[in-house]
């Protein structure tokens, strides 16, 4: 997977959603698959960052996103489905869906960890990934060649102490894919998760404020694992843990 160069407009024509489109490996993602020629649809909670990436994706000519503002924390079920019937009158199909928005909570033993920042980690994390991969499913149907990548970590592939609900979404977030990959095994739907490895962005800081990030990957780095997952022509696995380290040159 080494030395993986992504085809250049291979995205032509194709539709894919990035959740927490709006800062780090998100951003990243959005703007790269625009890029290389597809119609982002760009979901996060922050209107005005939204309308940020939409200027700059404009600007560089790529091919006109869409928005969804919505906030992951308190969003019922039927929003989710409003989502999907918004995405189908406009668009009619997915053919990709990258669930990469998480909340860190905070990193505390078990035995005191804060109930409310429990329950808002699962919320967005797992809940809301959930819902959008259920009510998103039809749609990634109505695809030639559809890729659903969830957003994993090293913490959600072997339990670390104090990494508490973050490090048990992901472990959730893995059981999703496996799930669902199992489930879809004989569609043109492919299922992977994705750990991005340590990489240069607002939550890492925030996990580990004494680390020089200068010394990490960039979001920008680590794409061509990213751009490969949505390559189905490149990428033909399904139900894998993928590592984007692996990619890195
Ligand atoms: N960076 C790393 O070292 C690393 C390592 C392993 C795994 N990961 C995973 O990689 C993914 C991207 O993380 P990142 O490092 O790029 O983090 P980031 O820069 O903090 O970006 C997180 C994104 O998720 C969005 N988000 C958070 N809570 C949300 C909510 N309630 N509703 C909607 N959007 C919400 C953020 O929105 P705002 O812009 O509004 O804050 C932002 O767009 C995550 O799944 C993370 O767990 C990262």
């Amino acid at each position: 997977m080494k030395n993986y160069q992504a085809p250049q407009n291979y995205l032509k024509d194709k539709v894919i959603m990035v959740t927490g489109a709006t800062d780090g490996i998100g951003k990243e993602a959005a703007l790269s698959y625009a890029e290389h020629g597809a119609t982002v649809i760009l979901l996060g909670r922050s209107t005005h960052k939204l309308e940020q990436i939409y200027d700059e994706i404009e600007a560089k000519g790529y091919p006109q996103p869409a928005l969804i503002p919505l906030n992951l924390q308190n969003t019922a079920p039927e929003q989710y489905q409003q989502v999907a019937e918004v995405i189908d009158k406009e668009f009619g199909k997915l053919d990709g869906l990258l669930l990469n928005a998480s909340d860190l909570g905070l990193l505390s033993p078990i035995e005191h960890f804060d109930e409310e920042t429990w329950f808002r980690v699962m919320q967005v994390n797992v809940n809301a990934t959930f819902l959008l991969t259920k009510y998103c499913l039809p749609l990634l149907k109505n695809s030639a060649a559809a890729s659903i990548a969830f957003t994993s970590s090293g913490v959600g592939r072997q339990g670390r102490a104090y990494w508490g609900a973050y490090s048990v979404s992901k472990f959730a977030t893995e059981g999703l894919m496996q799930v669902l990959a199992d489930e879809l095994e004989k569609s043109p739907i492919l299922v992977n998760s994705i750990n991005p490895g340590a990489t240069r962005t607002k939550m890492r800081a925030n996990a580990y404020p004494g680390e020089d990030p200068n010394e990490l990957p960039s979001a920008q780095d680590i794409m061509p694992a990213y751009l490969w997952l949505m390559d189905t022509d490149a990428n033909t696995n399904t139900g894998q843990a993928i590592n984007a380290r692996d990619f890195l040159v």
